[in-house]
């Protein structure tokens, strides 16, 4: 086969069949198709789209690039939660130890930062001596273990998504049904999981800012998950404007410490509650989502939620120490408050735009070897629906580079003040 001619096929809109993505996908794992080759044909399905016999051979292809975990004796308990990428989203770090506490097994393959969205795995990675790039074996036992663990794609486990999700970071190919489908699939399928919630963000911030595509990408992910014999379960949530109050990496982890500590955002608390509920009733352990909410508190309140996490950070290496005292992380050199030029009350802020200022301020990549500034980021005072005053604080930045004062007018441009009340509206939207 010549991949020129199976670039040329589905940019004149024609079906691939599976053996012509058999050979793409493995092809460029070998090297033998280039990086120029395989961005061409990203564009292709980007732009053409695939159907449901494409979708699912790219997601198996995927999946058979590397190795799966497996675990016995499941019981309808491995279930785990991936979100298709926002700002200021931090769930998966909240929620993982929460839910193994409760009782469930969250064996998480996670992702790194893409497009103007930030990645768990680059958050974590804030945590001095971090390891996420581990073997499936120690994966499996850290699992065992504490219930939960959170890696990367590596060789071993999903190389097809690891070098294609790094190169539709770069290449504006990321929005796509498809492509989407398989990368988050072949992951959660690879880890061992049973069933899968997805947390689908819809909006200003996401990469399906509306609703009527985000409905296609849910039967996708559901009809794509089922074939392959898991339970998948959407909920379609709002990211128009950041969630909780940090957007950056170790400025994440920190909210994220604070949360099990029992000091939440609401925001932050009603979509994680929400996910948790939903992976508590797959897994048969609660019956109601009151019931649940009960059970989730419970971890929170008894300390038992953070003590999991501190476990997760010194079974993958890391400095547990960060856990009570935050100077760990480090911290940037300089940071500069952004102004409100009139009161009223925050009608908008735009968490697409905040998403590519702060990769300005080496947040997030430009290429795939840029390194990330782990202590750049932004911290919000005031959230859409809040009073503000002419001269108040609105947010705080936090950067190394000499472009924090463009970066920081930038994102004042975000925040829109409107003189009417704005009502604080719900982030749940749908679920499927
Ligand atoms: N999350 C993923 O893992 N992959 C995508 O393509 C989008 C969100």
């Amino acid at each position: 086969m010549n991949p020129v001619e199976l670039i040329i096929k589905k940019r004149e809109k024609n079906k691939l069949d599976k053996s012509e993505i058999h050979f793409f996908v493995t092809e460029y794992l070998n090297e033998n198709i280039s990086e120029y080759q395989m961005s061409a044909m990203l564009m292709a399905i980007l732009l053409n789209g695939m159907d449901f016999d494409e979708t699912f051979w790219l997601t198996a292809e995927y999946l058979a690039s590397g190795k799966q975990a497996i675990f016995k004796n499941k019981n309808g308990k491995f279930i785990d939660k991936h979100s298709t990428g926002g700002v200021g989203d931090k769930i998966s770090i909240i929620l993982a130890p929460i839910a193994a506490e409760c009782g469930i097994s969250v064996p998480m393959i996670s992702g790194r930062g893409l497009g103007h969205t930030g990645g768990t795995l680059d958050k974590l990675e804030s945590i001095p001596d971090l390891q996420i790039d581990i073997s499936l074996k120690k994966f499996q036992e850290i699992v065992l273990k504490n219930r939960f663990a959170i890696i990367s794609q590596s060789k071993e486990i999903v190389p097809a998504d690891k070098r294609i999700y790094a190169l539709r970071d770069v290449t504006g190919t990321i929005k796509s049904i498809s492509l989407i489908t398989a990368s988050i699939l072949s992951k959660k399928i690879a880890s061992g999981i049973e069933g899968l919630v997805v947390d689908l963000k819809v909006g200003k911030g996401a990469f399906i800012p509306e609703m009527k595509t985000a409905k296609k990408l849910a039967e996708s992910l559901i009809s794509v998950g089922n074939k392959f014999g898991k339970k998948v379960k959407v909920l379609f949530t709002n990211m128009d404007s950041p969630l909780g109050m940090c957007v950056g990496n170790s400025l994440e982890i920190i909210e994220s410490i604070e949360f099990l500590k029992g000091n939440f955002q609401e925001d932050l608390k009603e979509v994680t509650f929400a996910l948790l509920s939903e992976m508590l009733i797959m897994a048969g352990i609660v019956i109601t989502k009151i019931e649940a909410e009960n059970m989730i508190m419970k971890t929170i309140k008894s300390g038992a939620a953070l003590k999991r996490f501190a476990k997760f950070i010194e079974l993958q290496n890391g400095n547990q120490d960060v856990i009570y005292d935050y100077s760990i992380f480090g911290k940037s050199k300089y940071s500069k408050n952004i102004i409100a030029e009139k009161s009223g009350f925050i009608s908008t802020i735009n968490s697409r735009e905040i998403g590519w200022a702060l990769i300005d301020i080496n947040a997030g990549r430009r290429i795939i070897t840029n390194k990330i500034d782990y202590t750049a980021g932004l911290k919000l005072f005031k959230k859409v629906g809040d009073k503000i005053a002419k001269n108040e604080v609105l947010a705080e930045l936090f950067f190394n580079k000499d472009n924090g004062e463009i970066v920081a007018e930038r994102i004042k441009k975000t925040f829109q003040i409107s003189n009417e009340i704005v009502e604080k509206k719900t982030r749940i939207l749908e679920c499927y």
